[in-house]
């Protein structure tokens, strides 16, 4: 395997799951790994990655310089290039301007092998404020940008790699091409790593760790937590309690759809709680997202805890928490951008031992195992839906009328989508209450009502979107509806912001 050591960057994650997709495993293991863990690992290959530091500030993250003797290849990214240069005694400076954003990349002539077959000239996706000046003894720069800093730089014979850019992220145009020829030129990796070695060792996992227990499994009818169920099923068959917990802040419709289809398409029995006037009560007058999200997350927990006395005792519950959830959520390297409900809010004193073993990837890779573990598709393709449901899809108090508005008006968009066959196009569709009133009129009355808007957006994780580019008949159609048939709503926008700077949801 080839690990990526992590330096605390947004987008580490997705430099092993790159890997992975060239059919190579890979983990993340933080900075403190041991030279001795690594050497065990019979590694192929290692990867430093980005980070949110710079390499001068004083509690900067390091590594045990040992692990340049083990002789296994190393490629160093962004952070990962700046402390192999610092490890080296290169220069390495704070730059005045910091670069962010798509850079041309002029690649030297007899470049190293990360380059091999890969045009003179690409597109590259830069964030970084520390560039490499000179390079390190025994270096030699494979790449710079137009304004003459240094791009990439390498040692081969001390198999060392490096680069200023982020070829994990869609935007460098080449990027996957760069980590192919680290994995198969540079590493020797066969490629020979698969969904079902995935499925296999995930099993084994949670049979050791379960042993003979029983385990409690937080189903919500999404892609997730469905994929979790099944392959905890697969592992420990009737150990497993499924249970759906209906907190009022669904769609509409969906309780009912859940139960009616669920059960089926997972080969398990599914108990339904319904604690919508539990939620509703704890999240009276609460306004701010991330006490929206504490209290929700806590209050599954509760509501497990409740069950688990009525069905159980269990000692283990399953959550379908995803890689993304994690990162957003906040770790010891990487900010908190948002608390992920089955993460960030959970309580403290929580009974349950957590069984997360989705936890390590992203979305579109538990969908790919979904459809290995023989799911249908109709499930496997669901668009996704936050765990806190619509409550973070309104700006503001959390009351029943307003619930409404926000269902009535998501019903709306997702029958106009799916008529106009756009389903599986767009990544994740749905409508906002606002919290903004504006004035409007209808009949030749003025009104004074909510603003709406649709979000929609494409992606591949769900770590970066863009806004799609619905067409205009089917937005005309979807403000048109909205606005005759969901009342006190007088007013549509659509949003038109990526993801960073945005987020994909409002809250
Ligand atoms: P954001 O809004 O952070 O969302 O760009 C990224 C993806 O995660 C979903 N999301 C959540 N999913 N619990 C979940 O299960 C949560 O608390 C949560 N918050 C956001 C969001 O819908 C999008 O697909």
């Amino acid at each position: 395997s080839v690990v990526v050591i992590d330096f605390g960057g947004q987008y580490n994650q997705l430099i092993a799951r790159r890997i992975r997709e060239c059919s190579v495993y890979s983990e993340l293991l933080p900075p403190s790994v041991s030279v001795e863990e690594l050497s065990q690992k019979n590694l192929k290959g290692i990867v430093f990655s980005g980070g949110p530091n710079s390499v001068f500030a004083p509690n900067a993250p390091n590594i045990d310089p040992r692990v340049y003797e083990l002789g296994v290849p190393i490629l160093g990214i962004c952070y990962g290039m700046q402390l192999i240069a610092k490890q080296f005694a290169a220069k390495v400076e704070r730059d005045h301007i910091r670069e962010y954003g798509r850079a041309n990349l002029l690649v030297e002539e007899d470049a190293c092998q990360l380059f091999a077959s890969l045009p003179r000239e690409q597109g590259v996706w830069m964030s970084h404020s520390d560039v490499v000046r000179e390079v390190p003894a025994g270096f030699r720069v494979d790449a710079v940008t137009p304004s003459g800093t240094i791009a990439a730089m390498s040692r081969a014979d001390r198999q060392l790699y490096a680069v200023q850019f982020h070829p994990e992220v869609r935007h460098t145009d080449e990027g996957m091409a760069l980590l192919s020829n680290f994995l198969f030129k540079i590493c020797g990796c066969r490629g020979d790593w698969t969904m079902d070695s995935l499925i296999d060792g995930a099993i084994a996992q949670i049979r050791e760790q379960v042993g003979g227990a029983k385990v409690l499994c937080a189903l919500s009818g999404g892609v997730d937590s469905s994929v979790a169920a099944a392959l905890v099923h697969r592992a420990i068959g009737s150990q497993l309690t499924a249970v759906f917990v209906d907190h009022g802040l669904l769609r509409a419709g969906e309780s009912e759809a859940v139960m009616n289809t669920l059960g089926g398409q997972l080969g398990i029995d599914v108990i339904r709680v319904d604690a919508s006037e539990r939620f509703l009560g704890k999240l009276q007058d609460v306004r701010d997202p991330e006490r929206k999200r504490k209290i929700i997350g806590e209050e599954f927990i509760r509501v497990f805890e409740a069950e688990s006395e009525r069905l159980g005792p269990f000692d283990f519950l399953v959550q379908g928490t995803l890689y993304t959830d994690v990162i957003e959520s906040g770790t010891a390297t990487a900010a908190t951008i948002k608390s992920h409900h089955n993460v960030g809010g959970l309580p403290e004193d929580m009974k349950f031992q957590v069984i997360e073993p989705l936890r390590e990837l992203f979305k579109d890779e538990v969908r790919a195992l979904g459809e290995a573990l023989g799911l249908p598709s109709s499930l496997v393709w669901r668009q996704p839906f936050p765990g806190p449901g619509l409550a973070i899809r309104i700006i503001g108090a959390v009351t029943p009328e307003r619930l409404a508005i926000v269902r009535d008006s998501d019903a709306i968009l997702r029958e106009e989508i799916a008529k106009a066959g756009l389903e599986r196009a767009v990544w994740q569709y749905f409508t906002v209450l606002t919290g903004v009133q504006s004035v409007g009129v209808m009949g030749d009355e003025r009104t004074y009502a909510h603003t709406i808007a649709i979000r929609a957006v494409v992606s591949q994780e769900g770590m970066t979107a863009d806004w799609a580019r619905l067409p205009y008949e089917v937005l005309e159609r979807i403000s048109t509806r909205i606005v005759n048939e969901v009342r006190s709503v007088n007013r549509v926008v659509y949003d038109i912001t990526s993801k960073p700077p945005a987020t994909i949801e409002w809250e």
